[in-house]
């Protein structure tokens, strides 16, 4: 391709800007911002007691959710509204601490002073430093690769202030803090990364290049290779394409163990569609239509959770399976009425060639499966349907499985990170929409119950074992700033899964598997 591409590209920025953290039972020293939290009602705090609360209405500021007023000076207060209810989750802190770090954006050494915080209620220092160190980090990410003259002042220094009992929690809470900001932080860039400047195979250099430093194993596979495994399906989204495929592997072995040996095998699935132009079914070129470069969340977000593994000390063997192309209208794309052969010999007859993102995942699905150590669960994430967008707006990610123990952990990690989820029925009786006359499956159904049909259809590859499907369509962008999420790529996912992971305990209980072939599958009767 002659395209210009500067060769000094770097397609993680933000590893590079490393936020350090000083947690002391003294005041910040010499920080450039301070945060004053102040109650909606109440008594204001001492610090600002003088000013009153007239004064402050009279000036805009109410003590609001999360609403900001600066007071000049030296160093620059910043109060930060915490409504009726204060702050009273970990959920809000993580709100309150982005919310100050926005409003001092020109300010690289920042001071939140958690002392009388920590002090009431029933807060677990460790969880709340972990929460503000995420709020700030991620309040001041913003993506600005290419841009010739970044203004971004680079969050140096956080300082945050905490009574002596609480230092030693507090420190678990930094690493934690800094671990999952990071995971998050380096999703975002890589789906930030323009299509081009990231296409599938530049994305395996990029995992190549950077799994060494996070104690990961990586094996690529690309097309020719694919063509050996027989995954019809990354290979027929492909085909319109000029860009080559990759099938992108990633293994994370709790020290270093051999698989047979780990505790628990996790399976991560994520689609990689680099940019998604709907193929021959092509997309209207609307403002939707511009954001499919976010198309490979799901992949970006089971990379960058991986790369969280070993600091948090996982004891969960981890594999990854990052499924990536373009999907492009050319000549040679596939065609509606085409027919897929997926890994394992189920065959899909493609309807829609913008249903792709479950063609790649089938593939990595019925890979996971035949690994000689069967993962105890797979999970896989996908911004998979326009239908989960919505159903659920842009807040809350669908969440759909197989398995009661599989939908508890996978909620538990998403209300750790305020990444939402919401479960989803998986139901059996629209499954017969997915048939074929001329396939086993049809890649679409009708056009109801878009989020669940795109995950029945995934279930068919699953072999009965234990999985959950994180559909984060309408989740994967911010179209402004707002609180920890920065304009451009959420990095949803990232830090739900390396919570999960990291907290993964092997299912116990039934999983609900359909029990005939969908060819045998009752009609439905509604
Ligand atoms: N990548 C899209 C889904 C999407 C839509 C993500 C909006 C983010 C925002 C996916 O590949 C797609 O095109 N899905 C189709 C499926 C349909 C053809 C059954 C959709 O949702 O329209
Ligand atoms: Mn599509
Ligand atoms: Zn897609």
């Amino acid at each position: 391709m002659t395209v210009v591409i500067d060769p000094a590209f770097d397609p993680v920025p933000s590893l590079a800007r490393a936020t350090s953290v000083s947690v002391s039972s003294q005041p910040p020293v010499d920080p450039g911002a301070l945060a004053v939290f102040v109650p909606a009602e109440g008594e204001l705090p001492e610090s600002i007691a003088e000013i009153g609360r007239d004064a402050l209405a009279a000036a805009g500021f109410t003590g609001a959710e999360n609403q900001t007023l600066l007071l000049p000076g030296t160093p620059l207060r910043v109060l930060v509204g915490t409504g009726k209810a204060g702050i009273d989750s970990d959920a809000r802190l993580r709100d309150a601490v982005a919310a100050f770090t926005r409003a001092a954006r020109e300010e690289a050494r920042i001071g939140v002073d958690l002392t009388e915080l920590l002090a009431s209620g029933d807060w677990d220092a460790e969880v709340a430093v972990q929460a503000a160190i995420e709020g700030a980090v991620l309040a001041r990410y913003r993506y600005d690769a290419l841009k010739s003259d970044p203004k971004t002042v680079a969050l140096e220094e956080l300082m945050l202030q905490i009574g002596e009992q609480h230092a030693e929690a507090a420190e678990y809470g930094v690493e934690r803090g800094l671990i999952l900001a990071r995971t998050a932080a380096l999703s975002r860039d890589l789906a930030n990364t323009p299509p081009r400047h990231l296409s599938a195979v530049k994305f395996a250099e990029v995992v190549e290049l950077l799994a060494p430093e996070f104690g990961l194993e990586v094996e690529v596979f690309d097309r020719e290779a694919l063509m050996q495994l027989g995954t019809g399906g990354l290979l027929g989204v492909n085909a319109g394409s000029v860009e080559e495929p990759r099938m992108i592997k990633v293994s994370y072995r709790p020290e270093g163990a051999a698989l047979a040996d780990a505790e628990g095998h996790l399976a991560l699935i994520g689609k990689g569609i680099m940019y998604d132009s709907g193929g021959i079914s092509l997309k209207p070129s609307n403002a939707m239509h511009a954001a499919m470069k976010f198309d490979m969340m799901g992949a970006a977000a089971v990379f960058a959770s991986m790369t969280a593994l070993r600091d948090l000390g996982t004891t969960t063997a981890v594999t990854g399976w990052l499924m990536c192309t373009d999907n492009m209208p050319s000549g040679s794309a596939t065609k509606l009425g085409d027919v897929l052969t997926i890994r394992g010999g189920k065959t899909v007859e493609v309807k829609n060639t913008d249903a792709e993102g479950r063609l790649v995942m089938a593939d990595g699905l019925v890979l996971a499966t035949e690994e000689e150590r069967r993962p105890d669960a797979i999970v896989d994430i996908a911004t998979l349907t326009g239908a989960a967008m919505m159903a659920l707006g842009t807040r809350t990610a669908a969440m759909l499985a197989n398995n009661d123990s599989v939908a508890e952990q996978l909620q538990a990690a998403a209300d750790a990170t305020d990444e939402n989820i919401w479960r989803f029925p998986l139901d059996h009786r629209y499954r017969d929409q997915l048939k074929s006359n001329v396939a086993d499956l049809s890649n679409i159904g009708g056009q109801y119950a878009g989020v669940i049909l795109a995950a029945l259809f995934l279930n068919e590859f699953v072999d009965g074992l234990p999985w959950g499907h994180l559909d984060i369509a309408g989740t994967m962008q911010a179209e402004s700033d707002d609180l920890w999420r920065s304009v451009g790529s959420t990095g949803f996912g990232a830090r739900l899964l390396a919570e999960f992971a990291a907290g993964f305990v092997k299912p116990a209980g039934e999983v609900d598997a359909p029990e005939t072939d969908i060819d045998e599958a009752d009609a439905d009767d509604e």
